[in-house]
């Protein structure tokens, strides 16, 4: 480069440099945040305060949501919001992912009332702020991921009467913290960290609305038959709890009241230490949907279960079953079972037998190196079956047989187009849609099956 093309280049970069930083000046000091129908947008501004919010053009509109996540604020001053006290509006304010550690008692003077959510997760509070105490229609408070140590009754009594979702981390909690109660009115429950390992039967007393109920990395043992008394429970989810596999199949204590939770049914169980799947019916018979992931589950054991009429949709992902368990046919009203990232290597004549309604079943990612002829006989409501990423080699001739098929897919196998396919020629597969190519070629298996075997030039 010459020395002239080099000053030239220098004087481009000065500008380019100085556009930068006018920009950056632009963003940052006259106002850091930007503004739509119902939002003030300033996550991520490096911001160590509040702003001041530039409402010119925003007088008379509700901006519901006012983003200041993942930000540097360590603590949020008395009158930070008095500016969008002029309008009633509902707001919503997201403090995530800051370092926040104060909060001072009147920091949301002339909104209070009129604060719905507040989302505090991940900064570095160490109790419930005083400043919610007034916040009398305050409906979300999320605060895991703060090192909170107990939860002050008197303000858990005041926001009860409006908090129907509320999110914990209980890691630095010295005894359970029955101010839970106060929350009367609570709909949605998420408890991370959980550091006891039995819990009183009464834990939960008084939450007799809580639908959903998430419990995230405790140490039990045993998921503790408090959960029984929550009576309105239809969604139950369950993940990273390492403990869990010391009770191998039992991981549910049985409850003491009631028999069961009638109105449970959805079970979602991942990331926990379990070999053995666990005794979800018993406690929940009407269960419609589980899903379950990377527990290292390896057992499901027959004699647990008897035919079970209302488990429609089943996934078991990223497992270590190392074949199909028999005791799936007790899913008599199956639809749906998905069983990707397994360790399966044989599909068997029974494997299915049991589930005369499934309609969709996928297989992605397991080691199958045959599946028998008959695998799919009693499954004639199958319309959707997949078995990519396997190591097959040929189509398996008993999707030839499924009436109902519509999609099959067969996407990276090592599916070897020759005519030892022609075992295929009475296929009809003009209806059917059919991903994956040939492994030798890369044609398209269905364009093989048409223009070779269909075509009788085998
Ligand atoms: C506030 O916004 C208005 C209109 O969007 C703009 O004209 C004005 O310059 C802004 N004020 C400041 C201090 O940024
Ligand atoms: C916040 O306001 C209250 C009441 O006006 C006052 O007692 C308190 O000292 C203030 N906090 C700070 C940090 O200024
Ligand atoms: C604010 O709105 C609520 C409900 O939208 C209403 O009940 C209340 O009277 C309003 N308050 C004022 C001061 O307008
Ligand atoms: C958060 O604030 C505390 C003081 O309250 C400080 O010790 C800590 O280093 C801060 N953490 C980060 C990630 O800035
Ligand atoms: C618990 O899990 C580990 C593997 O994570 C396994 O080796 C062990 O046998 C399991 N214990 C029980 C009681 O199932
Ligand atoms: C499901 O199975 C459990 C135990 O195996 C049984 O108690 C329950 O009644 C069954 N539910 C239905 C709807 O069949
Ligand atoms: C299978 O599906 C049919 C039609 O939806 C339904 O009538 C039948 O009860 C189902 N069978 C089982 C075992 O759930
Ligand atoms: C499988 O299907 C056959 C005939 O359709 C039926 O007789 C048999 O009972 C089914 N098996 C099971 C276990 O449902
Ligand atoms: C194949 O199926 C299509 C659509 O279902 C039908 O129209 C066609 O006649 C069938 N072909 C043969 C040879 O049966």
């Amino acid at each position: 480069m010459s020395v002239r093309n080099s000053r030239a280049m220098t004087g481009v970069l000065i500008v380019f440099l100085a556009s930068c930083v006018y920009g950056f000046l632009l963003d940052t000091i006259s106002d850091p945040c930007s503004y739509s129908s119902n939002e003030i947008a300033c996550r991520g501004r490096g911001l160590t305060s509040i702003p001041l919010f530039n409402l010119t053009r925003y007088t008379d509109v509700c901006l519901k949501f006012i983003t200041l996540s993942d930000n540097k604020l360590t603590s949020i001053g008395n009158d930070s919001f008095t500016q969008l006290r002029s309008v009633n509006c509902s707001y919503t304010i997201l403090f995530s992912d800051n370092n926040i550690s104060q909060i001072d008692e009147y920091a949301f003077r002339g909104i209070e009332a009129h604060i719905e959510g507040l989302y505090l997760q991940r900064n570095s509070l160490h109790s419930l702020p005083e400043a919610i105490s007034s916040s009398i229609n305050l409906n979300m408070l999320f605060i895991d991921g703060n090192p909170i140590v107990s939860l002050n009754p008197s303000i858990m009594a005041k926001i009860g009467h409006s908090v129907t979702q509320f999110s914990v981390d209980m890691s630095l909690f010295q005894k359970w913290p029955t101010e839970l109660h106060f929350l009367h009115e609570l709909t949605h429950l998420s408890l991370y960290n959980i550091p006891f390992q039995y819990l009183d039967s009464s834990a939960f007393r008084g939450l007799t609305n809580v639908q959903f109920l998430y419990i995230m990395g405790s140490n039990f043992i045993k998921i503790p038959n408090a959960i029984c008394t929550l009576s309105s429970l239809n969604s139950l989810q369950i993940d990273n709890n390492y403990f869990l596999n010391e009770s191998k199949s039992d991981v549910f204590e049985p409850c003491s009241h009631t028999t069961s939770l009638p109105n449970v049914i959805s079970f979602s169980y991942s990331n926990n230490r379990a070999d053995f799947f666990p005794n979800i019916l018993t406690i929940f018979p009407s269960v419609k949907y589980i899903g379950m992931s990377n527990n290292g589950m390896r057992f499901m054991n027959a004699d647990q279960f008897m035919d079970n009429f209302s488990v429609v949709r089943f996934g078991l992902h990223y497992e270590k079953f190392s074949q199909i368990p028999s005791s799936l046919n007790t899913f008599k009203s199956l639809e749906k079972l998905l069983l990707q990232n397994n360790l399966i290597e044989f599909i068997e004549d029974d494997d299915f037998i049991g589930l005369r309604n499934l309609t969709i079943i996928n297989l992605d990612y397991n080691p199958i190196q045959y599946i028998t002829n008959r695998a799919f006989q009693n499954n004639t409501q199958l319309t959707e079956v997949t078995l990519s990423h396997t190591l097959l080699t040929t189509i398996p001739t008993t999707v030839t047989m499924i009436p109902a098929l519509q999609t099959l897919r067969l996407e990276a196998n090592g599916i070897e187009c020759t005519c030892e396919l022609a075992s295929l020629k009475i296929w009809n597969v003009s209806s059917i849609r059919i991903e994956g190519q040939c492994y030798q070629t890369n044609e398209r298996i269905d364009q093989f099956i048409k223009t070779y075997i269909s075509a009788g030039r085998c």
